[in-house]
C-alpha cells in the first residue's frame, strides 16, 4: 500500500512499488556508475567506521550493491529505512545472502518516510553513520534542508552522513538537468529495452527535483554541517557527499588517500 510521504511528487514512489526490475536494470548495467561509487563507499566505510558502529540506509531499496559492504562492517546495530513497502523484503535477503551465516548483528526494516524518520525522537540510541543514496532527489529543496537539520539530531558525537545522490550543475535550472539526463537516458541507454528507458525518462521527468550542488552544501552549512566531495560520476550529475557536523572531529583527515 502506497503511504504518505515527503516527495514533491505523488507517484514518486510508483517505479520502485510496481517496477523495481527496471530500476534494477539500471543498477546492474551501471548506468548510473553504482560500481564507481560503491568501491569509493567501501574505503570511505572501510577507514571511517568503528567497531560496534550503528548505521542506518535512508531509501535502502533492495540493498543489492551496499549489502555485501554493509557484512564486511563490525556493525553493532542497523536499520533500512524505505518509503516503498515492496523493496524493504528484498533488502533483507540481500543482506542475509551477502556473505555466509546468519547477519552478525541486529537490523531493523523501516518502512517509512525518511524526513518523517530523520524528525522523530531518537527511541533506540544515536547513529554513527547515516547514508542515503539517491532518494533525496525525490524532494523539494525546502525538505532536503528538513532532513538535514533532522539528521544532524540523530547522529552521536563523530557521526557522519553520506549522501549520494544526483544534483544540478551550478546555474542549470532544472528543465536543463532534466532535458540533457533524458538524452543520456535515450542515447545511452539502449542495453535496456525501449520500455524500460521509457519508464525511466517518465519517472525522472515526473519525480526528479535534484539540487544544485553549491546549493545544498549551503544549505548545510546552514544547518550547521561541514561537508566534503568524496566522488563525481562521469556525468556531472552523480555524486557522493561527506557531511559531518561543524565542531565535531573532522573525519577527512582519515581519507586523506582519496582524491576529492
Ligand atoms: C533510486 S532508488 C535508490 C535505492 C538505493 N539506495 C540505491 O542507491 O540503489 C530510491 C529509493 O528511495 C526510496 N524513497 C524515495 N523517496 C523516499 C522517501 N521520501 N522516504 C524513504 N524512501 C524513499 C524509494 O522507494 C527507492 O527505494
Amino acid at each position: 500500500m502506497a503511504m504518505t510521504h515527503h516527495n514533491a511528487q505523488d507517484g514518486s514512489l510508483e517505479l520502485f512499488e510496481r517496477s523495481w526490475r527496471t530500476y534494477r536494470a539500471v543498477v546492474d548495467h551501471d548506468l548510473m556508475e553504482h560500481r564507481s561509487l560503491t568501491s569509493t563507499l567501501g574505503a570511505v566505510l572501510g577507514a571511517l567506521v568503528r567497531p560496534g558502529a550503528a548505521a542506518a540506509d535512508l531509501g535502502c531499496g533492495d540493498l543489492a550493491l551496499l549489502a555485501p559492504l554493509l557484512r564486511s562492517l563490525p556493525l553493532g546495530r542497523f536499520e533500512a529505512v524505505d518509503a516503498a513497502a515492496a523493496v524493504l523484503p528484498l533488502a533483507a535477503q540481500n543482506l542475509a545472502a551477502a556473505a555466509p551465516g546468519p547477519v552478525p548483528y541486529p537490523c531493523r526494516w523501516t518502512h517509512q518516510d525518511l524526513l518523517t524518520w530523520a524528525q522523530q525522537p531518537d527511541a533506540g540510541g544515536g547513529f554513527d553513520l547515516i547514508s542515503c543514496s539517491y532518494a533525496l532527489h525525490h524532494l523539494l529543496d525546502d525538505d532536503k534542508q528538513r532532513v538535514l537539520a533532522a539528521l544532524a539530531q540523530r547522529l552521536n558525537t563523530n557521526g557522519v552522513l553520506l549522501i549520494a545522490d544526483v544534483f544540478r550543475q551550478g546555474g542549470e535550472s532544472l528543465p536543463s538537468y532534466l532535458e540533457r539526463y533524458t538524452e543520456r537516458v535515450q542515447t545511452g541507454w539502449q542495453v535496456l529495452s525501449a520500455d524500460q528507458r521509457l519508464q525511466v525518462v517518465e519517472h525522472l521527468t515526473s519525480s526528479d527535483l535534484p539540487a544544485e550542488g553549491d546549493d545544498f552544501v549551503e544549505r548545510a552549512r546552514r544547518e550547521g554541517w561541514t561537508h566534503r566531495w568524496i566522488w563525481r560520476g562521469s556525468h556531472q550529475a552523480e555524486a557522493l557527499l561527506l557531511l559531518w557536523p561543524a565542531g565535531h572531529g573532522d573525519p577527512g583527515a582519515a581519507l586523506q588517500e582519496l582524491d576529492g
